[in-house]
């Protein structure tokens, strides 16, 4: 049986000792009050009550007890702040099997890293040509130390041989993509040879795997170590062990392609920079960077493959309720060279004169069009016409659309009809995109005030629902007659869901120990844990439940509509296809509700 000791950890902690190291707090009465740490407030509505071990806040209205206290303000889930808990109070957390073999592979991946590196690293000293290479890129002799730096020597077996003579077997080291297995005979090679090294730390500081950038004309230029079991390419970004710090304090994250950029920006004073090392941003690196920040500048090179990386990766911050600019470079460089060869402060300011996507897309719409003939102009704002249609506020929309009346051919006429006949091709656009007419839209919406990051509120929606299916058999049954287990909002919630439907459908009583065995270790689990620990959480009500299976419910069909529009867009669904009158239905929905 598996479950948290939450209660000899709370044992252990005083929430008052816990607390008082993140905010000042002060005596009244029977309580302790101060500034709250998750609001901005002039006077004190934080309140922690001793007798209870909990805290409130009248102000904002978080509550919970030491673990959600860790949660919030250091941004970790439950089990990491169970954990975190555990290691200060002296207590040990049992494991579930699967769980404990996971951990032991990932800890031996882990300590061949760790000699790998510390073998790369001397090396580095010891190599005059490695060092002459690091030291032309600019690295200085700190940046060498604090970020690990190393040279893998140009030898077949240098690695190899020294990870045998430490007692670690060639079989491991491959699972860990530090040597491969030779095809003429029956040995192992290194992955690694004549290049210069640059691990790759989890949020910990472990190092989780190598980047190999060649000093010669080795390609390819730069060569990763494998997925491992510790190393999930998609998750990990470069160089936030050291930027979290500066990107919870500044509140703004700036992401770059590649490693040598995160290091320079960083050691010139851009805390904040992280690299996804290349690949396309994926919705993970969006969820990580999510913990600390919910404003983004992408600083990709400023090349082709920079640019569509762009267009790609800021629509994906967007829709996670990020605020996003990018910086514009000049063409072919990027933030390494820049700074190599300019100053910080210049690189600073390009960082504040970071533009809205939207910006963004039309300058590059500019430049890649012939602006010197009527017909060029023409047809630069016919391809500028869709671009603005995108934008949500009318007044945004009028801003750009002034922008654009010098190109109009009826400039010289009058820039009254020029704008009237831009603003025509946009609103022909709103229209194609089927947002109803610009017409009825009130042409001056205020715009959203500061924007809330998207989730949070649905997934308290989901955990209320969760808790009230789990409940009472009653809601299960209300809950899972109009939302599929697969229609929940996050990962965790759909498979928790589906574990309690399953239950349900069995005729199963649902008992939470019984689930939480079973999904020990999962992202379900652990959102179960919090919705059991949460047992303080608001009454659970009909009105309420009904509440919040409707914000699932509409979150569910804007996902699907989402997934369906480009289908319907390319034409892969067509009016013979089912899907092609689920997705006008969703389409009407969507709009009466909004
Ligand atoms: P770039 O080609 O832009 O290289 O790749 P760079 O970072 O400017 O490197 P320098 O300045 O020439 O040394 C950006 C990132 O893409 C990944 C690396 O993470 C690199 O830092 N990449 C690039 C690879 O993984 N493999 C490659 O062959 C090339
Ligand atoms: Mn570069």
């Amino acid at each position: 049986m598996f479950r948290y000791p939450l209660e000899e950890i709370r044992g252990r902690i005083d929430i008052v000792e816990l607390i008082s190291t993140y905010v000042n707090l002060r005596r009244s009465g029977k309580t302790l009050k101060a500034l709250c740490p998750f609001h901005t407030e002039k006077t004190p509505s934080f309140i922690v009550n001793e007798d209870l071990q909990k805290w409130h806040c009248y102000g904002c209205g978080e509550h919970g007890d030491i673990f959600g206290f860790l949660m919030k303000m250091e941004n970790m889930t439950f089990s990491e702040a169970v954990r975190e808990m555990a290691k200060r109070a002296g207590v040990t957390i049992q494991q579930s099997p699967a769980e404990s073999k996971q951990e032991s592979d990932r800890e031996k991946l882990l300590r061949i890293n760790s000699v790998a590196a510390s073998f790369f690293s001397e090396t580095l000293r010891k190599s005059p040509q490695a060092m002459d290479y690091v030291q032309r890129r600019g690295i200085s002799d700190d940046a060498i130390a604090n970020y690990g730096l190393g040279y893998a020597p140009g030898e077949w077996r240098a690695l190899a041989g020294v990870l045998t003579s430490k007692g670690i077997s060639l079989q491991e080291a491959e699972k860990a993509g530090m040597v491969i297995k030779s095809d003429r005979d029956a040995g192992y090679y290194d992955r690694f040879r004549d290049r210069i090294i640059f691990p790759i730390q989890d949020v910990n500081g472990r190092t989780v795997a190598f980047g190999g950038r060649s000093i010669g004309d080795e390609q390819p230029k730069y060569l990763n170590s494998p997925e491992t079991a510790a190393f999930v390419k998609n998750k990990t970004l470069y160089g936030l062990n050291h930027a979290r710090k500066s990107i919870a304090q500044e509140d703004r994250a700036i992401i770059v392609e590649g490693y040598l950029d995160a290091l320079t920006a960083q050691c010139a004073g851009f805390g904040n920079a992280v690299a996804t090392m290349g690949t396309a941003l994926t919705p993970e690196h969006v969820n990580l960077l999510s913990r600390y920040t919910h404003n983004v500048v992408i600083a990709f090179d400023s090349d082709s493959a920079g640019m569509s990386a762009t267009l790609r990766s800021a629509p994906m911050f967007e829709q996670a309720g990020f605020d996003v600019k990018v910086m514009s470079m000049p063409p072919g460089s990027d933030p390494d060279s820049l700074l190599r060869s300019g100053d910080a402060a210049a690189f600073s300011r390009l960082v504040a004169e970071g533009a809205p996507l939207v910006e963004y897309r039309l300058e590059l719409l500019k430049k890649s069009s012939d602006l010197t003939t009527d017909s060029g102009k023409a047809e630069m704002l016919k391809k500028a016409a869709p671009i603005l249609a995108e934008v949500g506020s009318a007044v945004e929309r009028d801003r750009y659309v002034r922008t654009l009346v010098q190109y109009h051919p009826n400039f010289g006429t009058g820039t009254a009809r020029a704008e009237e006949s831009i603003r025509r091709d946009v609103e022909s656009q709103l229209l194609r995109r089927g947002r109803g007419s610009p017409r009825d839209q009130r042409p001056a919406a205020p715009a959203p005030e500061i924007r809330k990051p998207v989730g949070s509120s649905l997934a308290l929606a989901e955990k209320y629902l969760l808790r009230a299916i789990l409940s009472d058999p009653d809601y299960a049954a209300r809950v899972f007659a109009e939302l599929a287990s697969g229609q929940f909002a996050s990962s965790g919630g759909k498979t928790l869901a589906s574990a309690i439907a399953e239950r349900v459908s069995d005729g199963q009583s649902i008992t939470c120990d019984d689930l939480a065995d079973s999904l020990a270790g999962t992202e379900a689990g652990d959102l179960l844990s919090e919705i059991v620990v949460s047992e303080s959480g608001p009454e659970i009500n009909e009105q309420a439940v009904e509440d919040c299976l409707a914000k699932l419910r509409s979150n569910w069909k804007r996902q699907r509509m989402k997934e369906l529009a480009p289908l319907v867009e390319r034409g892969e669904i067509s009016s013979a296809n089912t899907e092609f009158a689920e997705y006008w239905r969703l389409v009407q929905e969507l709009h009466n509700t909004v």
